[in-house]
């Protein structure tokens, strides 16, 4: 029986990428090279470190620790400058409904997401109540495709991992969900997200009684 639900929160509950899209675009411009939104499909659902080094790798730059961490505040700085003005209506169609209506049916919310800006934007997106645990960027110590961040979420809302479903927009998501013995549903599209239980194209698609189904 399905008891809780567990949402990743960039791409799934909001369209954040494109914000990290303006810093990280700026960051390679800055280093004199170009980064295109292709290049920013690679970043979604990886950490903010990982993130730079891919951004690196596609610059073909090399840099000491030290420089590479000044980079990531700037950068983290400069995203900050968006996701503090955002409002709740940039919360992502039929997320906020499909929150309530899994409340009404008594099932526990959690978030698991990679980032450590998530209680920043779930107060700024009036959310934060909603979750009955969020397990951040900075409660984990191992990425996705490591389960670590979902099983901390079932463990902190007391329910085993059989008993939730994750729902994720990134591949490496799909793969933590599965690997923790969880079931999964895809936001997205079914040529990256192949491996979950089920895909839709966000949550104004799901419903309780598609839940149960799963
Ligand atoms: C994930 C995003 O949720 O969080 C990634 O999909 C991002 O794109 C990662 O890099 C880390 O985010 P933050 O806010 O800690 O830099
Ligand atoms: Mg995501």
């Amino acid at each position: 029986m399905i008891k809780a639900c567990l949402f990743d929160l960039d791409g799934v509950i909001v369209d954040t990428a494109r914000y990290h899209f303006i810093a990280w675009k700026a960051l390679a411009e800055e280093l004199g090279f170009e980064f295109t939104e292709k290049d920013n499909e690679r970043l979604k659902g990886v950490s903010r470190m990982r993130s730079l080094d891919i951004l690196l790798e596609i610059g073909n730059i090399e840099m000491e620790q030290e420089k590479k961490e000044e980079l990531a505040t700037r950068k983290n700085d400069h995203y900050r400058s968006f996701i503090t003005q955002m409002k709740p209506d940039e919360i992502l169609p039929g997320a906020t409904e499909f929150i309530k209506e899994l409340k009404e049916n008594n099932i526990k919310i959690a978030l698991g997401s990679a980032s450590k800006n998530a209680m920043t934007i779930l107060d700024r997106l009036q959310l934060t109540d909603w979750f009955d645990a969020v397990v951040d960027g900075t409660k984990v110590s191992k990425a996705k495709p490591d389960p670590e961040v979902f099983l901390k979420g079932a463990e902190e809302l007391n329910v085993l991992p059989g008993e939730c479903v994750v729902f994720e927009d990134a591949e490496a998501g799909v793969e933590a969900a599965l690997a923790g013995g969880m079931k999964c549903v895809g936001i997205g599209t079914p040529d990256v997200l192949g491996k979950a239980h089920l895909v839709v194209s966000g949550l104004h698609e799901m419903n309780f009684d598609k839940l149960s189904k799963l």
